[in-house]
């Protein structure tokens, strides 16, 4: 067998809630390709979600960490690297929610404080994830850390409702502060532009079924599957992609290319 294009790393991998999940695909893929990881979600997360069975299966810890809390993103990053031996060569920030949305509220009539959630745990959590890594100085030389986003963040989606400005601002951190991490230990930082995909976050969206076919038809290649998704951050984690950062990579099947596609009048 060849070598595993992960063997040796160590990486935390935020937001695996049950098998659907991005996050639980790319947890898996990056242990088969030799990584050795932490895993971590809300602490709410731990009693509905299925963490625990994907812990035990990838011989994985797991450190509740709620991603808006300082104090809890610090123990996170110290315990990492005690249990794993070192500091971090990767990390995936996989998180979204809208409280907005989840209430129904229309994008016209948005509660303000809601909306301070909304950007707090889906947008300022990378950059306070960042920040405290940074600080701590828990990331190795040439690391690779990475958020996932939505193509909301440029195109008005309506029904993505505020979490089009969450993305917006999760991508515009990706370059801030990629450009201070390059500086200070070569580390990169990316943002991933991912097709809709089945999950819980993902169904949470009006008219996710009808719009996941629409998407489907506009892509040239299809929908890229969750699947497709981990083998894209395992390669952005790898040695093989040191040389991109602040970079938002569209991994869409073409779709942010399309104008129209004649798929969809037939
Ligand atoms: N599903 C899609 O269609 C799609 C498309 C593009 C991008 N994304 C993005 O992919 C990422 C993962 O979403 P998913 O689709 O796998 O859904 P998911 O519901 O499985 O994952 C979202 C995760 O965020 C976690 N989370 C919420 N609040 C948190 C907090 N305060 N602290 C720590 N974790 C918290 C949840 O527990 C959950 O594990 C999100 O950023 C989402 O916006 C999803």
């Amino acid at each position: 067998m060849g070598k595993q294009i992960l063997e040796g790393k160590r990486g935390i991998i935020f937001g695996a809630l049950d098998s659907k999940s991005i996050a639980w695909k790319v947890a898996e893929r990056c242990v088969d390709e030799g990584a050795q990881i932490v895993l971590t979600n809300a602490p709410v997360a731990m009693r509905f979600g299925e963490i625990n069975e994907l812990g035990a299966k990838l011989n994985a810890q797991i450190i509740p960490a709620d991603a808006t809390s300082l104090e809890d993103l610090e123990n996170l990053l110290t315990k990492s690297q005690e249990i794993l031996g070192g500091k971090m060569d990767f990390i995936l920030h996989s998180i979204g929610m809208s409280v907005n949305v989840r209430k129904n509220k229309a994008y016209t009539d948005l509660n303000y404080d809601w909306m301070k959630t909304t950007f707090d745990v889906s947008a300022i959590s990378f950059h306070k994830l960042m920040q405290v890594a940074m600080k701590l100085d828990a990331m190795n030389d040439w690391g690779s850390i990475l958020a996932l986003t939505y193509i909301a963040a440029q195109r008005t989606f309506p029904d993505y409702s505020e979490m089009a400005e969450s993305k917006a601002l999760l991508e515009s951190f990706a370059r801030s502060f990629g450009y201070h991490w390059a500086k200070k230990a070569h580390v990169r930082v990316n943002t991933i532009s991912q097709s809709p995909t089945i999950t819980t976050a993902g169904s949470g969206v009006k008219g996710f079924t009808d719009f996941f076919g629409y998407a489907d038809k506009m892509s040239p290649l299809g929908n890229a599957s969750a699947e497709a998704c981990a083998n894209y951050c395992v390669a952005m984690f790898s040695d093989l992609t040191r040389m991109v950062t602040m970079q938002n990579l569209f991994h869409d099947g073409g779709f942010s290319s399309m104008g129209m596609a004649p798929e969809i009048l037939e």
